[in-house]
């Protein structure tokens, strides 16, 4: 259906078409909670939740959207987009990228075969490279203050740290430490490489919920401004550069699978969270901590599918 057609959904029928994508995927099993950090493999593998928020702020969730959960690599949507308001998009696409790695989210490969630039902020070579050129440069406190500030900002209400992820987290992030020191060889990092791994650790380890992440899409799906809150929280001619990043590798070396079978370009995270951005239409997040083989949460990208078969949209 084109995108102009949603228009015609009265807001009964959009709430349905949400439910029943929620009991479709339901039915759907498999995959395992993220084991290579100790907090969430003992995360409950049965919550579920599906929220989406419309670009006029209306609200439809179901099931556990108001458990508070890792936002992970979500979290690298958000402070993709804070640098962009703060250095311009061009200075981001020049000094990290825009493009796809086609490896997996931790790839040390991926920093050596691309050894110019990091790819992308989304994932964790280029995110750690977004910690690294969030203003003020050498300040940690002022800098976390951004970020999270940011986050609340399209989320539209406050986030807080899980300490236990966060010490889980930072007591098992080798591999990032790694590749946070391959870009520092590189020239890739902008500032402080243990102070940029442990920002980046920290906003990873932030606790939110479906419901907070459904508003965050539809920020971004609105075009910056909170449909929610009615803050304007990024500049407007952001949200077409960043939908495209998410759209570009949102499910790492899965992405042209999901987007070719989904229809629409969408954000993961460890934490078993998919972050799906319509633009102007909508934002949708499905929770669900078991992962696929990629990271990726097996019953929220079920319920994500569910929901664009059902409304019968793709922004192709
Ligand atoms: O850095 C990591 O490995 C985790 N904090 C986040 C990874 C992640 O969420 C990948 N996404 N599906």
């Amino acid at each position: 259906m084109a995108i102009g057609a949603f228009h015609t959904f009265t807001k009964a029928q959009i709430k349905a078409a949400v439910a029943q994508a929620y009991d479709e995927a339901k039915q759907v099993t498999g995959g395992e909670n993220a084991h290579y950090i100790p907090y969430l493999a003992n995360v409950d593998p049965s919550l579920f939740g599906l929220s989406v928020c419309l670009a006029d702020g209306t609200r439809f969730s179901m099931g556990d959207t108001s458990s508070v959960f890792g936002i992970e690599s979500v979290s690298k949507v958000p402070t993709a987009a804070l640098v962009m308001e703060q250095s311009g998009a061009e200075t981001v696409r020049k000094d990290i990228g825009a493009d796809a790695t086609g490896l997996p989210f931790n790839s040390v490969l991926a920093v050596c075969l691309e050894n110019d630039r990091p790819s992308t902020p989304l994932v964790n070579a280029g995110a750690m490279a977004a910690c690294s050129m969030v203003e003020p440069q050498g300040q940690a406190e002022g800098k976390w203050r951004e970020i999270r500030q940011n986050i609340e900002a399209l989320c539209g209400s406050p986030v807080a740290v899980i300490d236990e992820l966060y010490r889980s987290e930072s007591a098992t992030n080798f591999q990032n430490r790694s590749i946070a020191w391959l870009l520092k060889d590189y020239g890739r990092l902008y500032d402080d490489v243990e102070m940029s791994v442990d920002l980046y650790t920290r906003q990873c380890s932030l606790g939110v919920t479906a419901e907070q992440l459904a508003i965050m899409a539809a920020t971004i799906a609105n075009g910056g401004e909170n449909p929610v809150t009615g803050e304007r929280v990024f500049a407007e001619k952001l949200a077409g550069p960043l939908t495209s990043l998410i759209a570009t590798v949102g499910f790492y070396q899965n992405t042209g699978d999901w987007l070719y079978e989904s229809g629409i370009p969408a954000k993961t995270g460890v934490g078993g969270a998919v972050l799906g951005v319509m633009p102007g239409l909508f934002g949708v997040c499905a929770f669900a901590p078991p992962l696929d083989g990629a990271g990726n949460s097996v019953r929220g990208q079920a319920a994500v599918k569910a929901l664009m078969r059902i409304l019968d949209l793709s922004i192709f």
